[in-house]
């Protein structure tokens, strides 16, 4: 009885054509442990069935002319092509067999009707539910999300206690983290993030989903993407070398403090570069993601085309996130209106590319 039990708690909804007397009923029933049922008889089938059937099943007498010729005149409309369709046979008998894949069975069930089998059989031949479909979904969000948490680790407790952080390690999140992105919408990342993590990690883990959505809605190659998450996920590598008495201070910093933040630009390339093996792509937005198109960034005041593409990107979705992410001095944001100030950042952000940004950051 679990299995029925389970089965019963779905949101799957099923269309049943019958042209027996009784409709079906005793099918009915069984069916109705596997998801909502809508019992009509074949000659009431519409031309265009509901978006959230999950399927159809038919229960007809194969052998009755009207009844198969009225059934395919219905299934082989264009409404009909991606429903899958699980036909009833009276028997085993060759004759039934051949007609319902003639008429386009994607699976079959014989009667006398066995109730275990034919729900194994709904489970497996029809798409899962949109429950089902959300549990799946869940399951990708959250190992993309562990993916990166593993990485936050190495970087912010690991990399500062000496045990170096390797490039192999970032691309090996990186697959899990598109896979989320692209499965599960950028509010379902966030919200995920929310839940698990530490300011600096949660940050980052913003910026990272920013930076992904973004591509993705950009229609960017994979790879492209994939350069893009591992950017963002060590772009800001040297937080992990400042004193976690200025990271985590409830007040304003002082001149003093904001220099000694400043460094983790310079902290975080050093860091890398000695250690070998991340792309200059990487080491540039490590270095440069707070660099403004007017010179007036830091820490190497670059100018306009002396800044890449990638590190573009990276320092959009970077001021993005800090201007929602509320700190010790600051209310938070609404999405408009940190839209809203980046829109009035004159000449520092790229322009074409905020524009481009303008969904991610509206939803
Ligand atoms: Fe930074």
């Amino acid at each position: 009885m679990a299995a029925l039990a389970e089965l019963s708690q779905t949101t799957r909804r099923l269309l049943l054509a019958s042209d027996r007397d009784d409709g079906s009923a005793d099918l009915a029933r069984i069916l109705g442990h596997a998801g909502r049922v809508e019992a009509i008889s074949i000659f009431d089938l519409p031309d265009y069935p509901a978006s959230d059937f999950a399927g159809v099943v038919i229960d007809i007498d194969l052998t009755s002319v009207a009844a198969v010729q009225h059934v395919r005149r219905k299934l082989t409309g264009k409404a009909y092509h991606d429903l899958p369709r699980l036909f009833v046979l009276a028997n085993a008998l060759y004759h039934g067999l051949v007609q319902a894949w003639a008429l386009g069975a994607t699976d079959t069930i014989q009667r006398p009707l066995d109730p275990r089998n034919i729900l194994h059989r709904i489970r497996f031949a029809f798409p899962e539910t949109p429950e089902e479909e959300r549990a799946a979904d869940a399951e990708v969000l959250s190992s993309g999300v562990a993916a990166a948490h593993v990485i936050m680790i190495k970087i912010f407790q690991r990399l500062p206690a000496g045990i170096p952080l390797a490039l192999e390690d970032v691309v090996r999140a990186e697959t899990q983290i598109l896979r989320a992105l692209k499965r599960c919408s950028l509010k379902q990342w966030l919200l995920a993030v929310n839940k698990h993590h530490k300011r600096s990690y949660r940050h980052t883990l913003h910026v990272t989903g920013y930076a992904v959505a973004f591509a993705q809605q950009l229609a960017m190659r994979e790879e492209d993407q994939r350069r893009l998450a591992r950017a963002a996920l060590v772009h800001n590598v040297g937080t992990a070398f400042v004193p976690l008495a200025i990271l985590d201070k409830t007040t304003e910093l002082t001149t003093d403090e904001s220099d000694i933040l400043a460094r983790h630009t310079r902290l975080g390339y050093d860091a890398l570069k000695k250690q070998g093996g991340f792309p200059g792509e990487v080491l540039d937005v490590v270095l440069h993601h707070h660099e403004m198109l007017d010179g007036t960034g830091y820490p190497d005041r670059l100018r306009g085309d002396e800044i890449s593409d990638i590190v573009r990107i990276i320092t959009l979705a970077d001021t993005y996130a800090s201007l929602l992410q509320p700190d010790a001095t600051t209310e938070a944001m609404t999405p408009p209106q940190a839209f809203a100030i980046m829109d009035m950042m004159d000449g520092k952000l790229d322009r074409a590319l905020l524009q481009a940004f303008r969904p991610i950051a509206l939803g």
